[in-house]
């Protein structure tokens, strides 16, 4: 299937107007293939009938199709391990500081797709608190633009082969072998884990500040302008001393930030 140039600009501005994803480098190529087959699906002809459909479609079905088909989903358990290390060694000590008499631990991880990384977070936390995590709040907020990776993580099934990434003795600890080379995470973790879709362009809802936000490997795919406005969003819903995190492919331009840089890919709120 062909996409016009005009039917190309049409959908790569509605993509980044509604969703931040910026389309201009990868072109039409990149449409064709995450596209082609659902408007073949369908029984459209060409790109400018599909658009009307997702435009003027009420049931929210097109759009979330629509959706899944263009974001990239691409996790693991334990990416990054960097940041890991530093949350063992930094920031789970600042929320235990800061946060010893309400007991709240609030963590945001914002694009999360399938939930392997709040799941890390919840793993990790259990194995460095142990009893003692259950006298804290420390559910994890865990938001993503596509309903299709959300269920996933809600259903807290993952290959067997996904488990090669965690620490060894994790996979007995918080698995449980289902069958077909799929494995279940404990219900303790994934009790832990609220998963929600949030559009990251829309206004931010929430009541409480975090301590720390996750936003790793999402703005790589916006554009300069989108990604400076929502790092300094996420600056305004730390509290003072949180921690952003992104992913260490991704800077923040320092002249046009409020955060202070601590490593590669870990900033601070003063
Ligand atoms: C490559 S994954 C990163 C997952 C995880 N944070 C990591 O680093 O492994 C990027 C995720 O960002 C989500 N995303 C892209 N644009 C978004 C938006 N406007 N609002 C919320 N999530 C978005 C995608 O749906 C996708 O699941």
């Amino acid at each position: 299937m062909e996409i016009k140039k005009d039917e190309f600009l049409m959908f790569a501005n509605f993509i980044r107007i509604n969703f931040g994803i910026n389309l201009t480098e990868k072109k039409t190529t990149f449409i064709i293939s995450r596209l082609g087959s659902t408007i073949e699906k369908h029984g459209f002809n060409n790109f400018s009938d599909y658009f009307k459909y997702i435009v003027d479609d009420k049931s929210g079905e097109a759009i979330i199709e629509f959706i899944n088909k263009i974001t990239t989903n691409h996790t693991y358990f334990y990416r990054e391990e960097k940041h890991f290390e530093f949350f063992q060694s930094d920031v789970l000590p600042y929320i235990m500081e800061v946060e010893k008499h309400a007991k709240d631990i609030r963590i945001w991880s914002a694009g999360c797709s399938s939930g392997e990384e709040p799941y890390t977070l919840t793993m990790l936390l259990n194995e460095l608190l142990g009893y003692e995590l259950t006298t804290w709040d420390s559910k994890i907020l865990a938001t993503d633009l596509s309903n299709y990776v959300l269920l996933k993580g809600k259903s807290g099934i993952y290959p067997f082969d996904s488990l090669k990434y965690l620490p060894s003795s994790w996979g007995k600890k918080y698995f449980k072998d289902i069958g077909e080379s799929n494995v279940v995470i404990d219900n303790k973790i994934k009790n832990n884990v609220i998963f929600r879709r949030f559009n990251l362009m829309e206004p931010f809802p929430f009541r409480k500040k975090f301590h720390l936000i996750l936003c790793r490997n999402v703005m790589i795919y916006f554009n300069e302008e989108t990604k400076n406005e929502l790092i300094e969003k996420f600056h305004d819903f730390l509290e003072p001393g949180g921690y952003l995190f992104i992913g260490h492919s991704e800077t923040i331009d320092r002249n046009k930030s409020r955060f202070n840089y601590i490593r590669p890919a870990i900033y601070r709120k003063g």
